[in-house]
C-alpha cells in the first residue's frame, strides 16, 4: 500500500544568502573533496550560492590556485565544471606559524576586494581537532573574528572535544574568540532530509502528535547500522569508539528530534532550546546499573559472501589488544511528563549485516483485544517507521482484517519512500548545511550547552567501559546484528531487524 502525495512542489523559493568568503581550513583533506567541494558545486548549479562568492582553500599542501582546482576536479562529475572551478582559490598556509595569518589576511582582503563580499567571511575548520584551540585563538589575535565589517562565522566539525571536560574546555575557548551565535557545530545527521522531516512529521499533521507520549507509545528503538569497517581510520577510531562516534552526537540529536516538546516558533533559538531541554532530563545513567543498560561489542574476523573480513583487532592503527567497541548498544529513559517510564533503545555498529539508520517508534497494543479468541490471533504491534537511509521514507504498520469469512487480522504496512517522488534528488547533508550556515540560519546545528549535555549524559557509560575491565566486549561476527547480549537488552520486545529496503523486514538481510 503507498500513500498518495496530492501535491509536491519541487522548487523551493530561498533568499540568497549575501556575498561572502569561504575559507576552508584544511582545503587538501579528504572532507573538503568528499563533500565540501561537491556540495558547493550542487549549491552552484541549482544557483544557491551568493551573486558573488569565493571559495579560499587554506592548508599545508603547497598547491597553486591551478593546482587545488586540477585536484578537486577529480571529485566532480564530469562535465563542465570551469566556470564554478574559478571560484576555488588556495593559500598554503601552515595553521602553527604566526606570518601565515598575515597572508591569510592579506588574502581575504584581496578576495573581499575581487568579489565584493563586504567583509563577510565563513571559516570553515575541516582540520584535525587539535587544531581548534589554534585556529580560531590567531584569527581572533589578527582581528579576523569581528562582525563590525561583515559577518563572521565559525564551522567547526565534530568531535567537538573527547568527553564532557575537553568539550567544555572548548566550547569556553572558543566562546573567547567567537560569540555563540557565530559558531556553526557541524552534525551532519541533522542534514539529512529525512532528519528535518521528522519535525514536519510530528508538528503539520495532527494525528500523530496527540500519541506522541506515554500513554501510547510502548518504546522506541534507533538503529544506525554500518556494513563498512573502520575503512583506514584506526588511528582515530580506536581512541573513539561507537559511544563517542555516533550515540554521543548523531543518535542523541535524533532523539532529540524525536523527543522534543513542540516549539513555539520556527527557529534556531526554539528548537534548540527545546533539544537542550530533552538533553537535560536524560536519566542519569548510575553505574551500578550499566551492565543492564548497556552493550558493547567489537567484530571478529569473518567471512562475507564468500570474501574474508578482517576483524577489528587486525585492522590498521588499531592495537591488537583493543577494548574499543564497535559496536554499542543502549536503553534509557528520558525523565519529563511526556517520556516518563518509555524505554528508549540506540544500537550502532560496524560490520553488521546492512546499512542503515531508522527510528521505530512501538505503540502501544490495543487495550482491549477483541480478535483475541480467533485461532492464530497475533496482537497487532502498530509501529511507525522513520527511514532516515537508505530507502528514506515513513512506514505505518497496522491491522487490516484478511479478506473472506472471519475476523482474521493481519499486519500491513502504509509506506511512503521519497523515490516515489518524481524528478526529486535529495540534497545531501553537507549541501543544507553549507547552505544553511551562508544564510545564517543555526537550526540545524549543535548548540554548545547542549554538546556538553550529551557528554555529560554518556561520561558515566565512557568511565565504565574505559576503568571497569569486568564490563564484558563481546565479540561479533563480521557481518551480523552484533552481539548476542544486546538483543536481551529491549527485553520482551525484540528489535526491529531492517533491511535494505524500508518494507522488508525480518531476520535476513541483503549485505
Ligand atoms: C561519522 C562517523 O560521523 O558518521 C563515521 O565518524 C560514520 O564513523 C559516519 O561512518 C556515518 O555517517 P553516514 O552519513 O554514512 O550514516
Amino acid at each position: 500500500m503507498s500513500l498518495k502525495y496530492e501535491s509536491f512542489k519541487t522548487t523551493v523559493l530561498m533568499k540568497k544568502a549575501n556575498n561572502h568568503l569561504l575559507v576552508i581550513f584544511g582545503a587538501s583533506g579528504d572532507l573538503t573533496r568528499r563533500k565540501l567541494i561537491p556540495a558547493l558545486f550542487d549549491l552552484y548549479n541549482k544557483k544557491l550560492l551568493p551573486a558573488s562568492f569565493a571559495v579560499l582553500g587554506a592548508s599545508r599542501t603547497p598547491f597553486t590556485d591551478e593546482e587545488f582546482r586540477h585536484s578537486m576536479q577529480a571529485f566532480l562529475p564530469s562535465g563542465d565544471t570551469g566556470s564554478f572551478s574559478s571560484l576555488l582559490h588556495y593559500l598554503p598556509f601552515d595553521p602553527e606559524k604566526e606570518e601565515d595569518y598575515q597572508h591569510l589576511h592579506h588574502r581575504i582582503e584581496a578576495l573581499d576586494r575581487q568579489y565584493e563580499a563586504a567583509g563577510n567571511v565563513i571559516f570553515y575548520l575541516s582540520t584535525p581537532p587539535s587544531l581548534y584551540e589554534v585556529i580560531p585563538a590567531r584569527l581572533h589575535h589578527i582581528g579576523l573574528t569581528h562582525s563590525d565589517k561583515g559577518f563572521r562565522r565559525l564551522v567547526i566539525e565534530k568531535p567537538f572535544g573527547t568527553n564532557y571536560e575537553t568539550a567544555r574546555r572548548l566550547n569556553v575557548n572558543l566562546l573567547n574568540y567567537f560569540d555563540e551565535e557565530q559558531l556553526y557545530r557541524i552534525d551532519h545527521y541533522l542534514g539529512k532530509e529525512t532528519v528535518q522531516n521528522m519535525l514536519v512529521t510530528r508538528f503539520s499533521n495532527t494525528i500523530f502528535e496527540p500519541l506522541w507520549n506515554r500513554n501510547y507509545i510502548h518504546h522506541v528503538e534507533v538503529t544506525s547500522a554500518e556494513t563498512l569497517g573502520i575503512e583506514g581510520r584506526g588511528g582515530y577510531y580506536d581512541q573513539s569508539g561507537a559511544l563517542r562516534d555516533m550515540i554521543q552526537n548523531h543518535l542523541l540529536q535524533l532523539t532529540g528530534f524525536i523527543a522534543m516538546e513542540p516549539p513555539a516558533v520556527m527557529g534556531a533559538t526554539a528548537i534548540r532550546n527545546e533539544i537542550l531541554k530533552v538533553f537535560q532530563a536524560l536519566r542519569p545513567l548510575r553505574e551500578a546499573e550499566i551492565g543492564e543498560m548497556a552493550v558493547r561489542g567489537q567484530y571478529l574476523a569473518s567471512v562475507i559472501k564468500g570474501e574474508k573480513v578482517a576483524g577489528y583487532r587486525e585492522e590498521k592503527g588499531v592495537n591488537p589488544a583493543s577494548r574499543t567497541e564497535t559496536y554499542a548498544a543502549l536503553r534509557f529513559y528520558i525523565d519529563n511528563w511526556r517520556w516518563a517510564g518509555v524505554p528508549f533503545y540506540l544500537r550502532t555498529g560496524k560490520r553488521l549485516p546492512a546499512r542503515v539508520t531508522e527510528i521505530v517508534v512501538h505503540f502501544r497494543q490495543a487495550p482491549h483485544q477483541l480478535f483475541s479468541s480467533i485461532e492464530g490471533y497475533q496482537p497487532v504491534g502498530n509501529q511507525l517507521v522513520i527511514r532516515i537511509q537508505p530507502d528514506e521514507g515513513i512506514l505505518l504498520k497496522m491491522g487490516m482484517k484478511q479478506p473472506g469469512a472471519g475476523f482474521h487480522v493481519n499486519t500491513v504496512n502504509m509506506d511512503f519512500h521519497y523515490s516515489d517522488l518524481d524528478g526529486i534528488v535529495l540534497p545531501s547533508a553537507y549541501e543544507r548545511l553549507l547552505l544553511d550556515a551562508m544564510q545564517g540560519d543555526a537550526t540545524l546545528f549543535s548548540r554548545g550547552d547542549a554538546v556538553e549535555e550529551a557528554w555529560k549524559f554518556v561520561q558515566p557509560l565512557l568511565d565504565a567501559w574505559e576503568h571497569e575491565p569486568r564490563i564484558p566486549v563481546y565479540g561479533y561476527p563480521a557481518g551480523t546484528w552484533g552481539p548476542q547480549a544486546a538483543d536481551d537488552l529491549p527485553g520482551e520486545s525484540a528489535w526491529r531487524y531492517p533491511c535494505k529496503n524500508l518494507t522488508d523486514d525480518g531476520n535476513y538481510c541483503e549485505l
